[in-house]
C-alpha cells in the first residue's frame, strides 16, 4: 500500500478567488497549496482589460501571506463579454493575461455579461488565434439559437455537439480548453480530439465525487454545470485513469457567503480549496491510479499554458482527518467548503493530508 506521495506543487487550472473580504479569506488557502492558478474573471465587474487584471492581480498578491508570497503565481483572464476587442487581445498577450473565458448568457454565477453563443465572437476569437491566447470554455448552452431554455443537464452536451465542433473548425490553431468537464459526451469527445497545446481538458473534484443524487438535494454541491447522473462521473473517473496529457486538474473552487449558498435559489458554485488536492489524491488511490496524479495536478496544465512546472514539492501522507470549521472572513461571513463534516453527505472523512 502507498501512503506517502510526493509531488511537485499542483497547478489549478481554474479557480474564482473573488475581491475584497471574500478574496482575502480564500486566496492564501489556493496559495499555500498551489503552485500557480489560473484566476477566473467573472467577478462583478467582470475583468475585461489588461489594465484591470493587472490591477485584480496586485488585490490578490496582497491577500497572501509572507511566506507563500513569493512561491504562489496568480495567472490572470480576461471576460470574454461583448466589450472585449481584439486590440484588447492584442495587448494581452505577453502582458501577463493567459487566456479568456468565455461564459455563455446566464448560465451561471456573474454570466450575464457573456455571448449567448461563443461564435459570435468572431473577431476576438480569431485574433486570438492569431496570438496563441487560449480559448477557456464554460462549455454549455444554456440559451438556444430559438431563444429557449436548455436542460441544465442537457446544456454541456448540446454544446459538445452543436457548437464546439464548429468552433474548433472555424479556428484551426486556436487553444482550447473545456472546463470543469462534466458528461460522458464530454469524455468521448476529449478523448477522441484531445491533443496538447490545442484541445485539452480540466476536471474538478466534485465531478470526480459525486453523482446527481448526491448533488440534487444539497446547496452546497449546487454548480454548473451540474453534477448528472452516476454514469458520466464514471466516465470521468475512467478517463482521469487514462492519464492523458491533455487533461488536467482545475478545482473551479468557487466560493459564495453563506447567505447565498442557503438562499432559497442557491448560488451556483462549489468551494473546494481547502480539501481539492487531497480530495483528488484520495481518489486517485481510490482508482489505483496514482502514478497518473503528478501529471494530473502539477505538469499537463502548466504545459498547455507554456509554463513548467513548479520546482517545488508537496508530501502527503495517508491519514484520517475531517473538515470541522467553515472559512470565515474579516468580516464574519461564513463560507462553507466542500467535505465539511457536518455539512457534506454525513461525517464525511478525507484520508490523505499535506504533509506541513
Ligand atoms: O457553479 C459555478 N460557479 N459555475 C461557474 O461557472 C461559475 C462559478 C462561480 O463563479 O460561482
Ligand atoms: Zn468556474
Amino acid at each position: 500500500m502507498i501512503d506517502t506521495i510526493t509531488l511537485k506543487k499542483p497547478f489549478d487550472a481554474h479557480v474564482h478567488l473573488r475581491r475584497g473580504a471574500m478574496l482575502r479569506a480564500v486566496t492564501p488557502i489556493t496559495a499555500e497549496k498551489f503552485s500557480r492558478a489560473i484566476v477566473m474573471p467573472n467577478t462583478d465587474p467582470p475583468i475585461e482589460t489588461v489594465e484591470q487584471a493587472a490591477e485584480y492581480k496586485k488585490e490578490i498578491l496582497a491577500a497572501i501571506p509572507r511566506g507563500d508570497a513569493s512561491r504562489f503565481e496568480p495567472l490572470m483572464t480576461l471576460y470574454l463579454t461583448k466589450n472585449l476587442t481584439p486590440a484588447e487581445i492584442e495587448k494581452a498577450a505577453g502582458s501577463g493575461v493567459y487566456g479568456v473565458k468565455y461564459y455563455p448568457w446566464g448560465a451561471t454565477t456573474n454570466s450575464q455579461w457573456g455571448y449567448q453563443n461563443i461564435l459570435e465572437a468572431k473577431d476576438v476569437l480569431k485574433k486570438m488565434e492569431g496570438v496563441g491566447l487560449p480559448l477557456l470554455l464554460h462549455g454549455e448552452v444554456h440559451v438556444d439559437e430559438r431563444n429557449e431554455e436548455v436542460d441544465p443537464y442537457r446544456g454541456e452536451q448540446t454544446f459538445i455537439k452543436g457548437i464546439l465542433p464548429e468552433l474548433l473548425t472555424s479556428y484551426p490553431k486556436l487553444k482550447v480548453s473545456l472546463e470543469h468537464a462534466s458528461s460522458a459526451e464530454a469524455v468521448d469527445f476529449i478523448e477522441k480530439n484531445g491533443k496538447e497545446g490545442r484541445l485539452v481538458a480540466t476536471i474538478t473534484v466534485h465531478h470526480l465525487l459525486y453523482d446527481r443524487g448526491d448533488a440534487e438535494p444539497r446547496p452546497l454541491l449546487r454548480v454548473k454545470p451540474l453534477i448528472k447522473e452516476r454514469s458520466n462521473r464514471d466516465k470521468i473517473r475512467a478517463l482521469v485513469k487514462k492519464g492523458l496529457p491533455f487533461v488536467s486538474a482545475g478545482s473551479d473552487s468557487a466560493p459564495h457567503p453563506e447567505s447565498k449558498k442557503f438562499a432559497t435559489t442557491a448560488a451556483f458554485g462549489i468551494f473546494s480549496a481547502p480539501v481539492a488536492v487531497e480530495l483528488y489524491t484520495q481518489v486517485f488511490d481510490e482508482l489505483g491510479c496514482l502514478d497518473k496524479l503528478e501529471n494530473f495536478l502539477s505538469v499537463n496544465g502548466p504545459r498547455f499554458f507554456g509554463l513548467e512546472p513548479s520546482s517545488e514539492t508537496i508530501t502527503l501522507v495517508k491519514k484520517d482527518w475531517q473538515v470541522t470549521e467553515p472559512v470565515v472572513t474579516d468580516e464574519g461571513v461564513k463560507v462553507w467548503p466542500i467535505y465539511h463534516k457536518d455539512m457534506g453527505l454525513g461525517n464525511e472523512t478525507i484520508h490523505w493530508q499535506i504533509k506541513k
